[in-house]
């Protein structure tokens, strides 16, 4: 058994935030907007101080740190990311910088929105899982800084990056069987306009294009389940625990009551056992995409998924609702934060299952499974291992809480840089206010190439 799969799992948010409540105010939007509108109750913000290179240097400097990982161990690096400095030039190459005497590491930089992190996973399992192994680690990183324009999408905002180390004998394995993918050509969410770093959205079709991935790849990913484990039949509470991807709670607590009505429809189709009175039998053979904005639908499915979804995606959610989207590393936020969370309490154990649903717009999603697995105790990666480096949630809650004035101040310095072509000083304060281990942009020179510093 080769038991590919995660052997450690770092995370980086910058030190400053504010509050939804307080973006409520200050946004002049009714109370309650965001944080019961879109079930958000923080926002992660970096200034021009800060970018994707920078936040990716950050958490894997801070992953080789914390598992005293040699740089000549890793054999594969591959960054997912959508948001773009030097195009051509890849933030693979910027992290070599992290790696001296080791010049032999394969891997680039993939992009496809928030999909792009998932996709450099499953190259890395793939690789692992290969004959052309070499022996060495891969990582995955997954950063972003997901900046809107002002107006209705602006609290969807966020930023933050992920590293996971991926190797054999792993404490959280993947079967490479047991995964399914979506990908359609459609126009929700792209970023055509150079001239700023903000994309250009269609909110509402992105919802609908989300829940159609959703559907597409929950049906295949049970599918795939039963033909791998004969005799077993698999729905929405098979796994102990659940993670998608969160551009904010509210999609994913309605995404989630949506596999209620998956399985409900399942079961009227293949007419086994009694249809759920609570369900209409009327919705269970419309057209899906009839009955996205059923409000009535959705408070049925909101009132059967509740306590299944306090207990499977609860402590997935946290850290994106105190942090925002974090686009390519929203679904690692999640199983970090899952991480921290159960496995803080002793109750990640051998044997329990995690299902993964990542969703890029454009569109490609996929869904596939962590198994957790007992490790010998002599091994260098385990769950408590990872619960006692990541500390997530006491990170995150030791951040400084900023006024909102500080996310429009943060994002016209943004802006500003955006335009202003090389050279380039970055003004946005960073003494005092970064992590210990913060890299930042010490500024980008008349050649137009950037140079950091470590805090
Ligand atoms: N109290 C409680 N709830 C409220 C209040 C209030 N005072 N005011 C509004 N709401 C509710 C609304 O009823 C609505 O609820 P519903 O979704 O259950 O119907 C919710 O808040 C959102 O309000 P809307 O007016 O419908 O939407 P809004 O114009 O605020 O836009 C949106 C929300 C579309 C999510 C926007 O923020 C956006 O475009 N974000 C970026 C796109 C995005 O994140 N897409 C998700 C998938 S793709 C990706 O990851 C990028």
């Amino acid at each position: 058994e080769k038991n590919v799969g995660i052997l450690a799992i770092e995370v980086y948010t910058p030190c400053t935030y504010i509050s939804q409540e307080d973006l409520e105010e200050h946004s002049g939007v009714s109370k309650g907007k965001f944080t019961i509108g879109l079930g958000q109750e923080g926002l992660g913000f970096c200034g021009d101080a800060e970018d994707v290179n920078s936040l990716a240097l950050t958490v894997v400097h801070s992953l080789l740190e914390k598992y005293q990982i040699d740089p000549t161990e890793v054999g594969r690096l591959e960054v997912g990311t959508e948001t773009l400095v030097d195009k051509s030039k890849s933030t693979k190459t910027v992290l070599m910088d992290l790696f001296p005497g080791n010049s032999e590491i394969e891997g680039a930089t993939v992009i496809n929105a928030c999909y792009g992190g998932t996709a450099a996973l499953l190259n890395a399992f793939a690789w692992v899982e290969s004959e052309g192994w070499d022996g060495r680690f891969a990582i995955v990183v997954a950063a972003d800084i997901a900046a809107y324009a002002r107006g209705s999408a602006r609290p969807t905002s966020g930023c933050g990056a992920v590293a996971c180390l991926i190797g054999r004998d792993a404490p959280l394995v993947f079967d490479p069987r047991e995964k399914a993918t979506y990908a359609a050509n459609v126009w929700d969410f792209f970023k055509p306009d150079h001239s700023v770093e903000y994309p250009t959205v269609d909110g509402k079709l992105s919802q609908d294009c989300y829940y159609q991935a959703l559907e597409a790849v929950y049906t295949r990913f049970c599918d795939k389940l039963c033909k791998n484990n004969p005799g077993m039949d698999f729905n929405a509470s098979s796994h102990e625990y659940v993670v998608m991807h969160a551009p904010y709670n509210k999609l994913v607590s309605k995404s989630f009551g949506r596999l209620f009505f998956l399985d409900a429809r399942k079961q009227k189709k293949e007419g086994k056992g009694e249809d759920n009175p609570a369900i209409d039998t009327e919705w269970l053979t419309k057209p899906l995409t009839e009955t996205y904005t059923d409000k009535a639908l959705e408070k049925v499915l909101k009132t059967l998924s509740k306590d299944s979804f306090d207990q499977r995606l609860g402590d997935a959610n946290m850290a994106s609702k105190m942090v925002g989207n974090t686009y390519t590393a929203s679904v690692f936020f999640g199983l970090a934060s899952l991480v921290d969370r159960v496995g803080g309490r002793g109750e990640l154990t051998a044997g329990k299952s995690i299902a993964v649903f990542s969703y890029g717009s454009g569109a490609i999603a996929s869904m596939y499974r962590l198994s957790v697995r007992e490790v010998a105790k002599s091994s260098r990666f385990s769950i408590p291992k990872m619960v006692e480096a990541l500390k997530l949630m006491d990170r995150l809650q030791s951040r400084d809480k900023v006024h909102p004035s500080e996310l429009d101040l943060a994002l016209e310095t943004r802006a500003r840089m955006h335009r202003a072509g090389a050279p380039y000083s970055p003004v946005y304060p960073t003494v005092g206010r970064m992590f210990p281990g913060t890299y930042y942009l010490n500024g980008i020179d008349s050649k137009w190439r950037r140079s950091y510093s470590r805090v």
